[in-house]
């Protein structure tokens, strides 16, 4: 099975990418409520966690690790690679490759939190592929809590997305990553307010087609990976939050068990 790791909730955005594009992957899912959100903690910490959450996944039987945090990716996705002997995948680069992919100019903005703007990673991979590129970042950390208290609809949500996308704008950007796992359910209040013309990229669906690249290029792999449709969701606390978030996610109730993950 696939194994997924986040900070919180968030990163059930990616298991419904997965989900939507090959229903029968076996997965387990481990949500580390107890000590999000991680887009405000140190790298050092934001590492000591998700080398924890990467092993109970490994525990759990997860072949393949996917990295569905960006703050966790952009501080631990790289070194958890090369640590463990599975494959890792991560959010980031799927997202940052459509993006070079598919700007016309090459202005593209970032948002995500402030670990993950913070660690200038979406800059420095997009200008590695693309060195004209100007990635034009932004920290936006109250849209984290906005959606976990479930004001998607409110004004005060989307006064205060337009003030988080005005510099983007006025850069005049073509293209908007999506570099956080709750924007995602943001994404119908972003697109009218940087503008229809800008392409927004959703790294929870980017990521879900590289792993499907990846089993199709590793047919021995894919072979050793149940097909069962199982999935298991695990997190380190649960509260109401939880369950309302991942309602709004997949349109029903999860069922949720509570992890022993060491460290915790
Ligand atoms: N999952 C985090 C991310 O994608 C958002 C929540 C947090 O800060 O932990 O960056």
């Amino acid at each position: 099975m696939i194994g997924i790791f986040d900070s919180g909730v968030g990163g059930l955005t990616v298991v419904r990418a997965l989900e939507k594009l090959m229903p029968s992957l076996a997965l387990v899912y481990f949500g580390d409520v107890a000590r999000t959100p991680y887009g405000s903690k140190s790298k050092d910490t934001i590492l000591r966690y998700s080398r924890q959450n990467t092993e109970f996944l490994l525990d759990q039987g997860a072949k393949l690790i996917i990295v569905g945090c960006n703050s966790a990716a952009s501080v631990a996705g790289h070194l958890l690679a090369r640590e463990y002997q599975v494959p890792v995948l991560e959010v980031i680069t799927p997202a940052v490759d459509l993006a070079v992919a598919s700007s016309q100019t090459g202005r593209i903005g970032v948002i995500g939190t402030r670990a993950t703007i913070a660690s200038g990673i979406y800059e420095e991979k997009m200008l590695e592929r693309r060195s004209e590129c100007r990635v034009i970042s932004r920290s936006c950390p109250l849209l984290v809590p906005l959606v976990e208290e479930g004001w998607m609809g409110r004004k005060e949500t989307k006064t205060i997305i337009r003030k988080y996308l005005h510099p983007l704008k006025m850069q005049s950007i073509d293209t908007l990553v999506l570099g956080c796992t709750h924007y995602p359910l943001l994404k119908d209040l972003i697109s009218p307010r940087i503008g229809k013309g800008v392409k927004i990229i959703d790294s929870s669906i980017a990521v879900a087609s590289v792993l499907q690249n990846y089993l199709e290029n590793h047919p021995d792999f894919r072979e050793k990976l149940q097909q069962n449709s199982e999935k298991q969701y695990f997190v380190s606390d649960m509260t109401d939050t939880v369950r309302s978030v991942a309602r709004h996610i997949f349109a029903r109730d999860i069922d949720f068990k509570i992890a022993k993950v060491t460290g915790l």
